[in-house]
């Protein structure tokens, strides 16, 4: 089924007279609209208005008898399919980027496993203030989603700039698009995870054990997935490239914290795992290592853990799952000996020896290594790759159900 259950945050800003149309529009469209109204929102917009539109109890109190006796918070932040701030005052998104929850709105964020897209709504100073653009940072990079702001008027008399909130279509689209919900692509209403990029493994506080991957492939099928009408998280290493499109982004370093990322985003029906994982990482020096009349250091590996292989082992495992092989020889032997050890569907085999240009290339020749066989493609842009691989996931995801 398609997922269409909204948690409307209202924050306390002049825009929340625009949340009330927002949650016409979404009904119009079938979603289902819970709302939580902060104390600040309540001071525009009345709880009557939120409950006649939506056609729910407005909710209000974290702690309510009656709320905590047949929904609860905990069940209030679950029972959705994405949680959407609007407006997304400069207070809540500081919460929300620091963990706070002392009221029913940030203890719901808190709480929530759904996505959360942030329709920020502020005075045009506030949003360029420091202190807003490291939480918005922190929060993209905690993989929250944002549409807006928007620039114009201010409600403040001769002001205008950055800071007013979307409209409220403009919200609906970004909810469409990141439930899939209004497209009709194959993949729609499908959850699809992706990871992309290299892992940085510390060695010391200035030093990284790294790879050449640039993120291109993953990202670039992360993208596909979302115009086929997914709903696709992209748990990304370090990365130089473009955020693609219609995609939630969650920002890694190494590989440990890109398994938990993963855990996170999990269940999902299709799990793309493009990123070149480090295999082994160090201790980790807290200090600098200096040069000294010791000689060069001696680096003791410890072995990462294998993502893909954890997933596949877990019982809420995607019911398509696909491993990448970045092999420098004998590509399609060691894929499908992968295939095998790894536990996943399908294996795309690429050859990433220096001559191929495949890695950091715009370009990439691929082969698909499943049980049934070995396809391999000509050589074809990695934007061509995603889009061709993306039908293909989407014939077998329903080959599967
Ligand atoms: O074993 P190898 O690194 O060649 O396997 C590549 C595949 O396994 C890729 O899909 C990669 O994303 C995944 N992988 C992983 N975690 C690791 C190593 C690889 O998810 N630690």
């Amino acid at each position: 089924m398609t997922a269409r259950r909204i948690l409307l945050v209202i924050g306390g800003g002049i825009a929340a007279y625009k949340s009330l149309d927002l949650i016409r529009r979404l009904k119009e469209r079938g979603f289902s609209v819970r709302a939580i109204l902060t104390a600040g929102g309540a001071e525009f917009v009345t709880p009557l208005s939120v409950a006649t539109l939506t056609g729910e109890r407005c909710f209000r109190e974290l702690f309510d008898l009656t709320d905590e006796h047949d929904v609860g918070h905990i069940r209030l932040a679950r029972d959705a399919d994405l949680v959407v701030v609007a407006p997304a005052t400069a207070d809540l998104l500081a919460k929300l980027a620091n963990g706070l929850a002392n009221d029913l709105a940030s203890t719901a964020l808190l709480a929530t496993t759904a996505p959360i897209l942030a329709a920020p709504a502020m005075n045009p100073t506030m949003w360029a203030n420091a202190a807003t653009r490291r939480n918005v940072e922190r929060l993209k990079a905690d993989g929250v989603a944002f549409v807006g702001p928007a620039t114009g008027l201010m409600a403040e008399r001769g002001e205008s700039g950055l800071g007013r909130m979307s409209e409220p279509l403009d919200i609906v689209a970004a909810v469409e698009a990141r439930l899939g919900a209004g497209a009709s692509g194959p993949l729609a209403g499908k959850r699809v995870l992706v990871t992309s990029g290299p892992t940085h493994e510390p060695i010391d506080p200035v030093r990284v054990l790294a790879n050449r991957s640039s993120g291109r492939q993953g990202h670039a099928i992360a993208e596909a997935a979302a115009r086929a009408g997914a709903a696709v998280t992209l748990i990304s290493g370090p990365v130089v490239i473009p955020d693609p499109a219609g995609v939630t982004i969650v920002r890694v370093e190494t590989a440990r914290e890109m398994l938990l990322a993963v855990e996170a985003a999990l269940p999902a029906d299709i799990g793309v795992f493009a990123a070149a994982v480090a295999d082994w990482r160090t201790e980790g020096a807290p200090q600098k290592i200096k040069k000294g009349a010791g000689g060069p250091p001696s680096l003791a590996l410890v072995e990462n853990p294998d993502i893909l292989a954890t997933v596949a082992r877990r019982a809420d495992r995607p019911g398509l799952l696909v491993g990448f092989a970045a092999e420098t020889e004998n590509v399609v032997e060691h894929a499908k000996a992968k295939l095998a050890r790894k536990g996943c569907d399908l294996i795309v085999a690429n050859d990433v020896s220096p001559e191929s240009g495949v890695m950091g290339g715009d370009a990439n020749t691929v082969h698909l290594v499943t049980e049934d066989g070995v396809e391999s493609w000509p050589p074809m842009s990695k934007a061509d790759v995603a889009e061709t691989l993306v039908a293909r996931f989407a014939a077998l995801h329903g080959l599967k159900k």
